[in-house]
C-alpha cells in the first residue's frame, strides 16, 4: 500500500482521486496519519533530552517543515494544481487540516515525551513506520485533546421549543425547503394575482418552484398525508430576499404549529399558546393577542409576550414597550382545509408560526442575527 510519504508527493490526479468524497477521504487519512504519528512518538518515549528534542523536531519539520513538509508538499501538489471543480474542496480541506494541526501541539511534544531510561526498543525508527509496542505503556499520558463541540443557540431554542409541544402531544413533521409555488402560496389561499404574494421576498428556482418562504406550505402537505385530527409542529429552514442586517437573515428557522380537531375554536389557539409562552419564558409573563392578517388565517392575529425581563416596565430587551412580539397565528381559513382535503364543516383548526432565531435573540439577548451564521467559535462556545 502507497504510505503517505508518496502520497503527498502525487497529485490528486496522479492519485485517481476526482470528486468531492475522495479528496475528503484522503485528507481523513492524512490527519489520520498526524494523530498516529503523534501517538507513536510518545509511547515511545525517548532515553534522554537530546534525543527528546531531536524526535521532537523530525516529526515538526516532517508534518510543518515550509520545505518538504507534508503540508507544504500537499498545498504544492494537490491543492495547487488541482482542477476547477475540485479546487473548493481541496482549499476548504487544506484550510481545515491547517486548522487541525496545532491541536497536535506537535510543538508541546518535548514536554509530553516520557523520557525512559532505558528505551525497551529502538528510538530511531522512521516515522510513520509501524513501531513495535511498547511495554508497558504509560497510561497516565496526556491523550490527544479533541476540541469538544456546543449545541448551536438556534438548534437549542429548538429543542427547547419542541420539547414543550412535545409534551402537549404533538409530533414533529417535516417538509422540503424547495417547493412548488402551489403550496408555498396557492394552496394557502395566495392566488398568483394576490397582493400579499409581495409580502414574501421570494427566491425563485423557476417560475414553478421556490426557496420556501414559510414553513406553512408543510401544513398542508400534512393536511393531505394524515388527514384528521392533526396536531403538529414543523420546525424547519426558510429562504426570503431579505438583505442581512441585526434582525434579518436570508436563510431563517421557523416552527409553525398546527392543531385540527372537532370544535377547534380561538380560545384552544389563545390557551395553547399562553401556556406555550409561561413555560418558555417563566410563570409570570402575559400574553397579548391583536388582531392581523394572513391570508391562510380568518381571523389572523399577533401574538406578544410580556417582557420576561423587566415585566412590562420596559427595558432595553423589549425595547422600552413593556412587551416582545412572538408570533403570526389564527384560526385556518376554511378554504385551506378544503385545499388540504379536510371538510371544513366537521373540522376546524389554528395554526401558528415563529422565527426561532428571532426567539433565540429574545432568549439569550443577543443583539445580531447574524452572529449565529458566521461560525465564530468565540460567539458559539459560549452555549
Ligand atoms: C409567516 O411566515 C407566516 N407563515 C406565519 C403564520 C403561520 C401565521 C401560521 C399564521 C399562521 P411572517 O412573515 O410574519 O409570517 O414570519 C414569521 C416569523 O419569521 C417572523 O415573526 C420572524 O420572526 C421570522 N422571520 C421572517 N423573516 C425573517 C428573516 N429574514 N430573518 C429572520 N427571521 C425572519
Amino acid at each position: 500500500m502507497m504510505g503517505m510519504d508518496e502520497k503527498v508527493r502525487k497529485t490528486l490526479a496522479e492519485l485517481g482521486v476526482n470528486d468531492a468524497q475522495g479528496v475528503e477521504w484522503l485528507f481523513a487519512e492524512l490527519r489520520k496519519t498526524a494523530e498516529r504519528e503523534r501517538a507513536e512518538l510518545i509511547s515511545r518515549g525517548a532515553p534522554d533530552q537530546p534525543q527528546r528534542e531531536r524526535l521532537c523536531k523530525a516529526l515538526r519539520d516532517r508534518w510543518l517543515a515550509r520545505k518538504g513538509g507534508f503540508l507544504s508538499q500537499v498545498d504544492e501538489n494537490w491543492l495547487k494544481p488541482a482542477g476547477k471543480d475540485l479546487k473548493p474542496v481541496v482549499g476548504r480541506q487544506f484550510n481545515e487540516l491547517r486548522r487541525f494541526t496545532p491541536s497536535l501541539e506537535i510543538e508541546k511534544l518535548v514536554e509530553a515525551l516520557p523520557l525512559q531510561q532505558e528505551a525497551s526498543h529502538p528510538t530511531e525508527l522512521p516515522l510513520g513506520s509501524v513501531a513495535p509496542r511498547p511495554a508497558p505503556r504509560d497510561l497516565t499520558l496526556p491523550g490527544l485533546r479533541r476540541p469538544l463541540g456546543s449545541i448551536h443557540p438556534v438548534t437549542r431554542m429548538q429543542r427547547e421549543i419542541e420539547d414543550i409541544f412535545l409534551g402537549l402531544g404533538f409530533w414533529i413533521e417535516g417538509g422540503p425547503e424547495i417547493e412548488s409555488t402551489y403550496y408555498n402560496f396557492d394552496a394557502l389561499n395566495i392566488p398568483e394575482s394576490h397582493p400579499s404574494r409581495d409580502d414574501w421576498d421570494t427566491l425563485y428556482i423557476d417560475s414553478k418552484t421556490v426557496l420556501r418562504t414559510h414553513t406553512s406550505p408543510v401544513q398542508i402537505r400534512a393536511m393531505e398525508k394524515y388527514g384528521a385530527p392533526l396536531y403538529i409542529i414543523i420546525p424547519g429552514k426558510c429562504y426570503r430576499h431579505d438583505n442581512p442586517d441585526s434582525t434579518h437573515s436570508p436563510m431563517f428557522h421557523q416552527i409553525e404549529g398546527l392543531a385540527i380537531d372537532e370544535d377547534i375554536t380561538f380560545a384552544d389557539l389563545k390557551g395553547t399558546l399562553d401556556f406555550f409562552a409561561k413555560k418558555l419564558f417563566g410563570e409570570k409573563v402575559r400574553t397579548r393577542f391583536q388582531p392581523s392578517f394572513f391570508p391562510f388565517t380568518e381571523p389572523s392575529g399577533e401574538v406578544a409576550v410580556s417582557c420576561f425581563v423587566c415585566d412590562g416596565q420596559g427595558c432595553r430587551v423589549c425595547k422600552e414597550s413593556g412587551w416582545i412580539e412572538l408570533m403570526g397565528c389564527g384560526m385556518v381559513h376554511p378554504q385551506v382545509l378544503r385545499n388540504g382535503g379536510i371538510d371544513p364543516d366537521k373540522y376546524s383548526g389554528w395554526a401558528f408560526g415563529l422565527g426561532v432565531d428571532r426567539f433565540a435573540m429574545v432568549k439569550y439577548d443577543i443583539n445580531d442575527i447574524q452572529l449565529f451564521f458566521q461560525g465564530d467559535v468565540r460567539f458559539l462556545e459560549q452555549f
